[in-house]
């Protein structure tokens, strides 16, 4: 993919990020979605691509817009999958609470999982968790190898979950061990990211999350050199016959990173709605708004954060 692309992205989710931020706190989390989801399609629109959503706002007879399968982009340029998360934490941006972020994932077509809307047991880890951190080991053997293999001690390792019933046994397994326990209430993607960052204060991520969010977290795990796993939960029969259909008959497969993205020619884009702990969040001012965000060239490793001044029109937030 050319490069030049990145900066086009950047314009998708901050374009995502300054819409829905009108609506921070105001107790609408559809509201704020619907307006994340306008405005990215707008902006992906006019994209020199030939874009598929491959990850999106459901199926084509459940979602007007950004459904799995539509066309965006000029119908010029690149041929790519694109993997959408246009208001990744609803209920945070609702709430007024931090780390929403708007967030994207582009490859080349055919190199992204095209996830099915289930649950995704997932394990993250930065560059020192690869080969000895696993999806079917115990949360403490995780541990171990990873203190082992960065040298540090288990009692400075800090793990994130969704603070969920269904982590219970891990957060004990966690803290038993002597290791810190993060908790959030929503949004697994930005702490996934911050695994694999030196200095970001986590370690790991575990626990299970959406499966499209894993996708996208595996975009941008890929170009920070991490280590991920995956597995897909289903719940019922429909996503069981889901999962045969993509070619896992054992209900146990394990998807590793190569498999959530293929090859290393991949963008990860995210711009920060509420404040954060790796991006700040919308900023509006009376004539400017501001955007912080990143983007992760997977081909290069390069991370960069753009802060964007945008002039804007007055607020209009009903
Ligand atoms: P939204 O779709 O409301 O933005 O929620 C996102 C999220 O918190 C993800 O980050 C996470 O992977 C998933 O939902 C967790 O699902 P659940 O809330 O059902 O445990």
């Amino acid at each position: 993919m050319e490069r030049e692309l990145a900066l086009e992205f950047v314009r998708v989710t901050e374009a995502a990020a300054l819409a829905s931020g009108r609506l921070i706190g105001r107790g609408d989390k559809n509201g704020a979605d619907q307006l994340a989801v306008d405005a990215m399609r707008s902006v992906l629109k006019g994209l020199n691509i030939r874009g598929k959503v491959v990850i999106g706002e459901g199926e084509m007879d459940e979602a007007p817009m950004l459904y799995i399968g539509e066309e965006v982009g000029t119908g010029e340029g690149d041929a790519v999958d694109i993997a959408v998360d246009p208001l990744e934490g609803t209920n945070l941006v609702a709430k007024g609470m931090p780390g929403a972020i708007a967030v994207m994932a582009v490859a080349p077509r055919g190199h992204l999982l095209h996830a099915p809307d289930m649950y995704m047991e997932k394990v993250v880890a930065g560059p020192s968790g690869a080969h000895v951190i696993h999806l079917d080991a115990s949360i403490e053997e995780n541990l171990r190898a990873l203190a082992n293999a960065s040298q540090r001690d288990v009692s400075e390792l800090t793990v994130v979950l969704l603070d969920r019933e269904r982590h219970e046994d891990k957060i004990r397994g966690i803290q038993e061990i002597g290791a810190r326990v993060k908790l959030i209430s929503d949004g697994d993607v930005s702490p996934a990211i911050q695994a694999c960052l030196p200095h970001s204060g986590v370690d790991m991520l575990v626990g299970s999350g959406g499966a499209p969010e894993g996708v996208i977290t595996a975009v941008a795990v890929k170009g920070l050199g991490g280590t991920m796993q995956g597995r897909l939960i289903p719940e019922d029969d429909v996503q069981l016959e889901r999962l045969r259909q993509m070619g896992m008959n054992d209900s146990r497969h394990i998807l590793e990173l190569e498999d959530l993205v293929q090859g290393d020619d991949a963008f990860y884009v995210a711009t920060g709605i509420t404040d954060g702990d790796l991006l700040k969040g919308v900023q509006y001012g009376k004539e400017y708004a501001t955007t912080y965000s990143v983007v992760i060239h997977s081909k290069t490793g390069a991370v960069r954060y753009i802060t964007t001044q945008h002039r804007m029109g007055p607020m209009t937030a009903k």
